[in-house]
């Protein structure tokens, strides 16, 4: 989502659809009459600075296709070339190749297959019950004696004790692993204030560093984690190179944390808000699963993905030009009344929940779907079985980030 904050800015002032989106995105606000607006121009809405989408089906064409690349790969856009320039720092960034998020086939094609032989259905299954422990653990932890943050003390720690199993972080390692996935979570954000940036650069840096030495030792003492396996894995004899599993494991990080917290306490928030919905919960533990689909449906901890078209080509018979930037509104597409019913209804037993789009789709398609399905429906059943009486207080507060959407604060009394 390349387009500079100013011209965006400047564009929400005139009345902009794109620009309003960028401006009005921040702090959670709730954008359903904005994501109306944009969809009832179509399947695209053409504005002065882009090209964007809240239709499913436009969105989902714009994932898929061939025609579309992910932001950073055409080369010869002049707003990227100043991006290039920069995080021309030679720094592994989640959002330059190697990453799998920038990268393209054949490359892309190569890492992900490389990548999906590691992260499996039965691996993930396999730290089902890590998963479990982990949440309980955490849960033991909390005094229902006091009022707490739900986002420091529970949402903000799963997630990333899952990614350390993953990556064979040893537990007296993993709180500066939590502190350099927080810090590096924002670089995900294309967006980010030029001060901002910089920090994230130092945490990157910071990342590259331990990353090296962690890379070593596992070479030399591989455990049963994830990435020891991703140093093993081979394609037709040929595996990923040290710069190529630092971009992955940094990308792992960045893009399994941040949003898996989003989805913890958007859940939390949402659930606490409709007792009623909680409530079937209670009655039919089974939908439990449907139940965190739907919360990542009507709340997803990312708004929006965007794609630069490499040559002309049509959606929905709006023409995109070659070079131009394509906002695919994920968030739009999962209240588009084409495919779900009374979109702004909250219904854990919805039966078409799984149509969203908040893991994007096509070749890009989240990684960590299944992982972070698994880590949604433990964190969440387990809390409010744990605490049935689990009330949120005054003061929480969402984070200010515009593509990344959660809470920073979720201050709750448990009993
Ligand atoms: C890609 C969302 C959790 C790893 C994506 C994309 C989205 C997304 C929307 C596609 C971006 C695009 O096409 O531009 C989410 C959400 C999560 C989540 C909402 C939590 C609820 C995770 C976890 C991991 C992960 C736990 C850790 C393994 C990745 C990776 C990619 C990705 C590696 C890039 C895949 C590729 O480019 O081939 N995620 N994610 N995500 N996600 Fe997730």
């Amino acid at each position: 989502h390349a387009i500079p904050r100013v011209a965006l800015r400047a564009a929400a002032r005139r009345g902009d659809l794109q620009g309003r989106l960028s401006v009005e995105a921040s702090g959670g606000a709730d954008l359903s009459g904005l994501f109306d607006e944009i969809r009832s121009h179509g399947a695209i809405a053409t504005t002065r600075v882009g090209h964007v989408s809240t239709r499913h089906s436009a969105c989902k064409e714009v994932l898929t296709s061939d025609a579309f690349k992910t932001v950073r790969f055409v080369p010869d856009n002049p707003l990227l070339n100043k991006l290039v320039a920069w995080s021309a720092s030679g720094l592994i960034h989640p959002i330059e190749p190697p990453s799998l998020l920038a990268s393209e086939p054949p490359d892309h094609t190569r890492y992900r297959k490389l990548v999906t032989r590691v992260f499996t259905a039965r691996a993930v299954e396999q730290l089902r019950e890590r998963t479990q422990a982990i949440t309980d653990e955490l849960l033991d932890g909390l005094d229902p004696a006091n009022p707490v943050d739900l986002i420091e003390h529970y949402c903000g720690l799963l997630p990333v004790t899952v990614i350390s199993q993953i990556l064979g972080v040893p537990p007296e390692e993993r709180d500066k692993v939590l502190a350099l996935g927080g810090a590096a979570a924002p670089s995900l954000d294309l967006g980010l204030p030029w001060r901002t940036f910089r920090t994230v650069e130092a945490t990157l840096a910071e990342f590259d560093s331990w990353l090296t030495v962690h890379l070593e030792k596992l070479r030399k003492n591989p455990g049963d984690n994830l990435l020891s396996k991703l140093i093993a894995a081979r394609e037709d004899g040929v595996g990923l190179t040290e710069r190529e599993l630092k971009a992955t494991a940094g990308l792992v990080l960045a893009a399994g944390f941040e949003t898996t917290v989003n989805l913890l306490g958007n859940g939390i928030a949402l659930l606490t808000r409709h007792p009623g919905e909680l409530a079937k919960l209670r009655a039919d533990p089974d939908l439990w699963s449907n139940a965190v689909d739907e919360i990542l449906r009507y709340d997803p901890p990312v708004l929006l993905t965007g794609r630069l078209s490499a040559r002309d080509t049509e959606i929905g018979g709006a023409r995109i030009e070659r070079g131009a930037i394509v906002t695919t509104v994920l968030a739009g597409a999962n209240r588009d009344p084409e495919i779900f019913d009374d979109p702004a209804t909250f219904d854990v037993e919805r039966a078409n929940a799984r149509d969203h789009v908040s893991f994007g789709a096509g070749r890009h398609y989240c990684l960590g779907a299944s992982l972070a399905r698994m880590e949604g429906e433990i964190g969440l059943r387990s809390i409010f079985e744990r605490f049935p009486d689990l009330r949120l207080l005054d003061g929480a507060r969402r984070r200010e980030t515009r593509i990344l959407r959660g809470f920073e604060t979720l201050p709750a009394a448990l009993a």
